[in-house]
């Protein structure tokens, strides 16, 4: 994946920009960071200012030197381009590159992330230094990877946004007849008679039009994607060789990473999950999710660009890693795909917002701190793993279908829980149940590459639009011998998100055996239940009346005028079948039918047995990795003989509270 490496990358982000002033203390970085089995850090971030403080004039000494050291010391460097933060002089002099916020107020010099993707000048600007950097460095031995930016996020509506955005939606849709078309705008009398008259929904213009908003966040994730391919093609004009990434983050929603991911040539992300709630089981899961769907991505490993050592500095409460934590955090990444574990940071600097944030090393300067040794014992066991996990990928016979576009419609929608959908955690909901059981899973999008075939169970939930010809692929899914889960609100608007006109959800009531008719929502505090053969389980927020077509009901609702009527039900289709869930359920009862698919079908777990609660069980490559969520110590009963190549001894019987395991077979 990147050339030159045949290891876990372990390190991260470094910032020695800010103590040029303290040749002492850059000197002892790299004498830490080999007592803390570091060998690769990511180096410019936040550079810009230091590397060109005057337009047009760089100063690369400081940097020569850095990347120098850090290369006589056997550590690698991640470079990064500076496009996340600017010189102080690039906005006084040119406005366009500040941004336009909702309100349509252009915002002053400060903070970061905060560029216009549109502006011509910023994007030349951005051409210019990458290709020195490039010319600079991109040959130098230490340098394995570029950064592309930092963070990619959020949305501008200056003029130049404002229209690049007709501009692609002329591209889009030929004609204003076409786009008035599409976008139903004889509604309330916003029908368009010049482009001009077009702007981006904002809390000053239209929030009214749905498909409106759905291309302007599919305008925006595309402004991105072009932002990124070219800081790509910049750095790869010089040296086509050295690979891409730009750092992703968790449940982001104003970009479709799916896309994204297509103009780098690997994915990384940033993970910060909450561990010290009561409940780390959710977390893990939630987490677990993040980073499965970053493997989906390209279908390839992915490297965890940031994680913090210790806490954080921007929650309410930011509480510390608790003993076992980072180890078990960390390796989660591992298990799912990740081939790295990188910080942010290396060292906490002495002023700025993040001076207290979590570091490897701390204000005291030393490598005698409990978060120091923590981080030693990752890079020493990432070294032990290297030969049995690097590389190898993880193998899912399970696919949920996740799709930003489909997600920013649902968000969109009026109905129902209005604004609280719940998409993503509806999704991470099914994917628990499979998660708790050990079963691996891929996620896709329904881009028209999506391939599912190959296969054993694909699970939609809530796939409320269809696009890329999402129907007939799940209906040849199925007719070719695919099993497949689907819920209520799906299969109710198209890729314009105009309603499908027809029985829902559209092309697929055959497949599904059913037809959905009514959606309706509950108070907060307000229940209904599945009633099963085998049990209740608890119904909030969402409740979808059915009539069927031939399907067989396997649950129905408990109360209500559709007490009775069907809500879970099962059909055969072709050589495949298919269940419908048409209320959200609790937690246990996705489970209750998960452990029926998942035996039905056969699907492949990373262990046998039954683990108990808040222990897991991921595999990659040959590896189980065994982890144990809870804060007490949990007794095992594995079948067959395993050893933990952790402490190179047979697994034992009791797993510590945070603690983990990576057992392959005796
Ligand atoms: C993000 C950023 C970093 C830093 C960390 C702090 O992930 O990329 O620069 O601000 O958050 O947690
Ligand atoms: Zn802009």
């Amino acid at each position: 994946m990147i050339p030159r490496i045949t290891g876990f990358l372990h390190g991260g982000d470094y910032n020695p920009d800010q103590w040029l002033d303290r040749p002492d203390i850059l000197e002892k970085d790299i004498e830490l960071m080999h007592a803390a089995h570091v060998n690769c850090v990511s180096v410019g971030i936040f550079s810009w200012a230091m590397l060109e403080p005057e337009e047009g004039k760089y100063d690369f000494a400081w940097l020569d030197q850095v990347i120098d050291r850090l290369y006589k010391g056997g550590i690698y460097v991640i470079l990064a381009t500076p496009s996340a933060a600017r010189p102080a002089w690039m906005a006084q002099h040119h406005e366009e590159v500040l941004r336009v916020n909702t309100q349509h107020l252009r915002m002053h010099f400060g903070e970061r992330h905060n560029h216009c993707l549109t502006s011509p000048y910023y994007r030349e600007k951005v051409r210019q230094i990458n290709t020195a950097l490039a010319q600079r460095y991109a040959a130098h031995p230490a340098v394995i990877l570029w950064h592309l930016g930092n963070e990619f996020g959020g949305e501008c509506h200056c003029p130049l946004c404002q229209q690049a955005f007709r501009d692609w939606l002329k591209e889009k849709y030929t004609t204003l007849e076409n786009l008035n078309q599409k976008w139903w705008t004889a509604f309330w009398s916003h029908r368009y008679t010049d482009w001009a008259q077009i702007e981006a929904p904002s809390l000053l213009t239209d929030r009214s039009n749905l498909a409106m908003r759905v291309d302007w966040q599919r305008f925006m994730s595309h402004q991105c994607k072009t932002f990124i391919a070219a800081e790509r093609e910049a750095v790869q004009s010089v040296s086509p060789k050295l690979p891409c990434t730009a750092n992703l983050m968790e449940r982001f929603w104003d970009y479709d990473y799916f896309s994204l991911a297509e103009s780098m040539d690997i994915v990384s992300w940033d993970s910060y999950p909450e561990w010290h709630n009561e409940d780390n089981i959710a977390e893990a899961a939630e987490f677990a999710m993040n980073h499965d769907l970053m493997r989906s991505l390209k279908k390839q490993p992915f490297l965890l660009m940031e994680s913090t050592p210790s806490q954080v500095n921007w929650k309410p409460r930011n509480k510390l890693k608790r003993p076992g934590m980072h180890l078990l955090s960390s390796l989660q990444a591992v298990a799912h795909g990740s081939d790295s574990v990188q910080y942010f940071q290396w060292r906490k600097g002495r002023g700025g917002s993040e001076m207290f944030h979590g570091a490897v090393v701390g204000h005291d300067g030393t490598g005698d701190t409990r978060v120091f040794r923590d981080v030693a014992q990752v890079g020493k066991t990432l070294e032990k793993l290297e030969k049995a996990v690097y590389q190898k990928p993880v193998k899912a016979q399970v696919c949920i279908l996740f799709d930003w576009e489909n997600r920013w419609a649902i968000d969109f929608a009026q109905t129902g829980q209005k604004g609280n959908m719940r998409y993503f955690d509806t999704v991470n909901m099914h994917y628990r149940a499979l998660w708790e059981k050990g079963i691996a899973v891929d996620f896709c999008d329904m881009r028209e590459s999506t391939d599912l075939t190959g296969y054993k169970l694909v699970i939609a939930p809530m796939l409320f639009m269809l696009r890329g010809g999402m129907e007939e692929k799940l209906r040849d899914y199925v007719q070719n011998g695919g099993a497949l889960v689907m819920t209520y609100f799906s299969g109710m608007v198209d890729e314009y998100d105009l309603a499908c006109l027809g029985e829902a959800p559209h092309g697929l009531t055959d497949v599904l055996g059913i037809r959905a008719t009514e959606l309706d929502a509950l108070y907060p505090g307000q229940e209904n239940g599945l009633v099963t053969e085998e049990g209740r389980y608890g119904i909030t927020e969402l409740c979808e009346i059915l009539q069927l077509k031939g399907a067989k009901v396997l649950g129905t609702y408990e109360s209500d005028f559709y007490a009775g009527s069907p809500c879970l039900t099962h059909h055969t289709f072709g050589k495949g079948q298919s269940w419908y869930l048409a209320a959200k359920t609790e937690q246990a009862g996705l489970n209750a039918l998960y452990g029926h698919i998942a035996d039905a079908l056969e699907i492949d777990k990373a262990l046998p047995d039954q683990l108990p609660c808040g222990v897991v069980a991921a595999k990659r490559g040959d590896c189980v990795f065994v982890q144990n969520y809870t804060h007490r110590a949990q007794t095992l009963q594995l079948t067959g003989k395993w050893i933990n190549l952790l402490t190179d001894v047979p697994a034992e019987a009791e797993i510590a509270p945070f603690g983990v395991w990576v057992l392959q077979k005796a």
